[in-house]
């Protein structure tokens, strides 16, 4: 694997949503930070020329609040812009003497997938492909067999170590955050397990809808919006076993390890929803069987894990939009001071969005004659301060040829082969009100006598400088 970094970056899918979104305002940061000083390229099918597209990039940057002047004008010497059909070899040739001198181009595919093999086609044909890497945007593939089909269509033309599988959620601080509390604290890994982690659950809960994006969503639904890949991608930050070395390869290795011991989803244990008013979204079919909410309940067959449930909910239109983790330990064997305790008054949450935490809910005496308790929490908050956002922390990693936060085919294998069954059932999604929790029947996938955790309940909670508190505090109020 070649360690130079690349010598160009070219982003086909300029002039569309995710350029306008993540792309554009991470070159820009890149820039500012001088981390980029190589030419760019925006391919679209657009047929502007290089100063409409520059007056583009500009407005999405201030829609995004991301304007910086002085930074802006440092990019722009840098952009150029070849607006061309992706079936057309002129496009390819126009980018081939654009590339000029460069040996080390680095590809960014921001197009749906139904465009990757026009590019790939074009590229080879053009001979824009030695030595150059690519970045291929999730969901990789639609199904286990696409992504097999794709991962060899890729291969005789990009070796693996130029192939760049991109999930934003590896290049989250506080995904990162998972990794590193469990590894770098030597008194979580004796208690990671079976012997005293009753449940693992996680919420990925989005207060709005599909925000124009329906002709995608229809396309993909929760499963393999964001369960296939960002969800999966938390469980194994949260179950794999330690790495053993510091390369690449060993945090990749051990991810995909973990992702093998994975259960196929038991369709059973899967509840598909959609909610009301979904259908008449701009791109949307009017019969539509699209799911907008899913909530399953994974297992891992390992000594660590057998048994445990993972209970994994994500959805639209929810009551709030937060991203939270929460580890319940098991009670003591016997409730010594003969308390009503909830299960759940041991835990750790990890809350990832909107806040940053971590808190560990413990048991405290009441002070008072009897010996009776309170949950509390002791929570630190964190700040993200400089932290580079995630597209502009991957898209550095790319264009240096680090691979360490990128998927490999073996891995989103794995992960495509866990959805598989619920991509085949098809079961029709159950009907949910915006603002509710997704259909009732995911309230019977938690064990008896839990709930799923409410992020609501942890609101209050705003992070002010870093800093470590107790409080009253708890992993949430339950919701059905
Ligand atoms: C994207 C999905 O990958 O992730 C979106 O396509 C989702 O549907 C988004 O809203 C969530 O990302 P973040 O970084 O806002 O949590």
């Amino acid at each position: 694997m070649t360690t130079q970094p690349a010598d160009a970056f070219v982003f086909f899918g300029a002039t569309g949503d995710l350029a306008a979104k993540k792309i554009l305002p991470a070159l820009l940061s890149l820039v500012r930070r001088g981390r980029l000083a190589v030419p760019i390229v925006g391919v679209a099918k657009e047929d502007w020329d290089r100063a409409r597209f520059l007056g583009h990039a500009r407005d999405a940057l201030e829609r995004q609040g991301a304007l910086d002047e002085a930074a802006f004008q440092r990019l722009a010497s840098l952009v150029g812009y070849i607006g061309g059909d992706y079936r057309d070899r002129a496009t390819f040739e126009a980018l081939r003497a654009a590339l000029g001198a460069a040996q080390r181009p680095l590809y960014y595919l921001a197009i749906p997938p139904s465009m990757f093999e026009p590019v790939l086609a074009g590229l080879s044909a053009a001979g824009c492909t030695a030595g150059a890497r690519v970045v291929v945007e999730k969901p990789f593939g639609r199904d286990l067999a696409s992504a097999r089909e794709l991962g060899a269509r890729l291969a005789p033309i990009f070796p693996e170590a130029a192939v760049f599988r991109i999930d934003h959620y590896l290049g989250k601080e506080p995904v990162q955050n998972i990794f590193y509390t469990r590894f770098a604290n030597a008194i979580f890994e004796p208690i990671w397990n079976r012997d005293h982690i009753a449940a693992v659950q996680i919420t990925m809960a989005e207060e709005f809808g599909v925000e124009g994006r329906g002709a995608f969503y229809e396309e993909a639904g929760a499963v393999r919006d964001v369960l296939q890949n960002h969800l999966l991608a938390m469980v194994a930050h949260l179950a794999m076993d330690p790495p053993s070395g510091s390369s690449v390869e060993a945090l990749r290795d051990e991810a995909t390890r973990l992702l093998r011991a994975v259960r196929p989803l038991d369709p059973a244990d899967a509840v598909r929803g959609q909610f009301r008013g979904y259908r008449e979204e701009r791109g949307v079919a009017p019969d539509s069987r699209v799911e907008t909410f899913v909530a399953v309940r994974l297992f891992i067959d390992s000594w660590r894990w057998a048994g445990v449930p993972f209970l994994i909910r994500a959805g639209k239109r929810l009551p709030v939009t937060s991203t939270t983790v929460t580890v319940d330990f098991k009670r003591p064997p016997r409730e010594t001071f003969g308390e009503a305790v909830p299960v759940s008054s041991n835990h750790l949450r990890l809350r990832l969005s909107p806040e940053v935490l971590i808190a560990l809910g413990v048991r405290v005496k009441v002070p008072s004659e009897r010996m009776e308790g309170k949950d509390v929490e002791l929570v630190v908050c964190q700040n993200e301060g400089d932290a580079l956002a995630p597209y502009e922390r991957l898209i550095g990693d790319a264009l240096a040829g680090d691979q360490t936060l990128f998927g490999t085919q073996a891995r989103v294998e794995e992960q495509w082969r866990i959805v598989e069954p619920l991509l085949r059932a098809g079961t029709p999604p159950a009907l949910y009100e915006p603002g509710s929790w997704g259909p009732p029947a995911a309230g019977a996938l938690v064990p008896p006598g839990t709930s799923w955790h409410d992020p609501r309940a942890s609101e209050r909670e705003r992070c002010g400088p870093d800093r470590a508190q107790a409080g009253d505090a708890g992993p949430g109020a339950n919701t059905p």
